[in-house]
C-alpha cells in the first residue's frame, strides 16, 4: 500500500519523506505578508491552470506557471533552504504568488494569521483519481513496476494519496471559505470549464483587481480564458520541453483535461465505492461535485 508510494502519514496527511523536511523547514520560516496570495490544491485538480489564471490576470506573453508561482515545498523551501523572498522573480509592485499542495491546517502559520490570500481549486475525486494514477504511471522510475488502478484505486477511498485523504484537504479548506470568505476563495474546477468567465470576473474581484467595464467589453477576460486554456498551453513550447518542477517533465502536467474522463476507466462498482466514501465523508459539508460534463 502506502510503501509503494513512499509516502508517510505526517502532521494527519500522506507524504513523502523529502516533502516533510520541506515542509517543516516552510512552516518554520516562512512569514506571510498581507498582500501575499497562495495558491493551494490537491495534487491533479488544476494547479497548472489556476496558476497560469491568477498570474495572467493581467496577461504575461510565454509562461509556465510553475516557474512563475514556486511551490513552498517543491522550490522554495527544498533540501532544507531558506529562500531569500526579499528578491523574487517578481516585479515590486505584485504580490508575491506561491503555490502548495499542503493541508489548511498545515500551512504556515502566518499565512493563516496574515491578511494573506488563499485561493483553492478543487476537482472531483472521480477524475482526480484518473488524472493522478495516469500522471503516477508516467512519473514512475522504469525499474519500478506498475501501479495498478485497482490498487492505486483502494488507498485513494482509504485516503492514502499525496496530501490525502483528499476529503480532509479539501474540508479543510473548504470549512475556512465558508468562515471567512475575504481569505479563502473555494473555486471548482468544472465551474471553470463551464464558465471560465464567470469564474474569472470571480477571481479578479477576490485578488483585488476587479476587470474594468473597459476589459470587459473589450474581451480581456475572453482572451486570458483562452491564453490558459488547456490546448494553448500544452502546445507552448516550453510545455512540451521544459521541466519547471523536480522530477518531471511539463509534458506530464498535460494530459486531456475533461470533465468525465473517468467513465473509460471506472467500473460500476468502484464508482459505487468512491461515491459512497464521498457520502460518508463530505455529507453536511455542503460541498458538492459535479461529475458529468
Ligand atoms: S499538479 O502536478 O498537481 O500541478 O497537476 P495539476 O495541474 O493540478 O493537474 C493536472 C491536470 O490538470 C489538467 N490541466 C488543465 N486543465 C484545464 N486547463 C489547463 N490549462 C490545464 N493544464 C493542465 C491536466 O490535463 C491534468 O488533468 P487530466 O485529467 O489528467 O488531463
Amino acid at each position: 500500500g502506502w510503501r509503494t508510494l513512499h509516502l508517510y502519514q505526517f502532521q494527519g496527511f500522506w507524504c513523502q519523506a523529502a516533502e516533510i523536511q520541506s515542509i517543516i523547514t516552510f512552516q518554520k520560516h516562512f512569514q506571510a505578508t498581507d498582500t501575499d496570495i497562495v495558491l493551494a490544491t490537491i495534487p491533479k485538480s488544476g494547479t497548472t491552470w489556476l496558476k497560469a489564471l491568477a498570474f495572467a490576470t493581467p496577461p504575461f506573453a510565454h509562461f509556465q506557471p510553475h516557474d512563475l508561482v514556486p511551490f513552498f515545498e517543491y522550490k522554495l523551501y527544498a533540501n532544507n533552504q531558506i529562500p531569500d523572498l526579499t528578491t523574487t522573480n517578481l516585479p515590486d509592485d505584485q504580490p508575491r504568488l506561491f503555490g502548495t499542495h499542503i493541508p489548511f491546517a498545515s500551512l504556515a502559520n502566518s499565512i493563516r494569521k496574515s491578511n494573506s490570500k488563499i485561493v483553492y481549486i478543487c476537482r472531483n475525486p472521480f477524475d482526480t483519481f484518473v488524472s493522478s494514477w495516469h500522471f503516477l504511471d508516467k512519473v514512475k522510475p522504469e525499474s519500478k513496476a506498475p501501479l495498478s488502478m485497482e490498487d492505486a484505486f483502494d488507498m485513494y477511498c482509504k485516503g492514502i494519496v499525496g496530501f490525502g485523504p483528499f476529503w480532509d484537504h479539501m474540508l479543510g479548506y473548504w470549512n475556512e471559505s465558508l468562515l471567512r470568505p475575504q481569505k479563502v476563495l473555494f473555486l471548482k474546477y468544472e465551474d471553470l470549464k463551464e464558465d471560465g468567465v464567470f469564474q474569472l470576473k470571480k477571481l479578479a474581484k477576490f485578488l483585488g483587481c476587479p476587470f474594468t467595464l473597459v476589459e470587459e467589453k473589450n474581451g480581456v477576460i475572453e482572451s486570458i480564458s483562452k491564453l490558459c486554456c488547456f490546448d494553448n498551453m500544452k502546445k507552448l513550447e516550453v510545455n512540451k520541453t521544459g521541466s519547471s518542477i523536480k522530477n518531471f517533465e511539463n509534458k506530464n502536467l498535460f494530459r486531456k483535461a475533461e470533465v468525465g474522463d473517468w467513465v473509460n476507466y471506472l467500473s460500476p462498482k468502484m464508482v459505487e465505492r468512491l461515491s459512497k466514501v464521498i457520502e460518508d465523508k463530505l455529507c453536511g459539508s455542503g460541498l458538492r461535485f459535479k461529475v458529468f460534463p
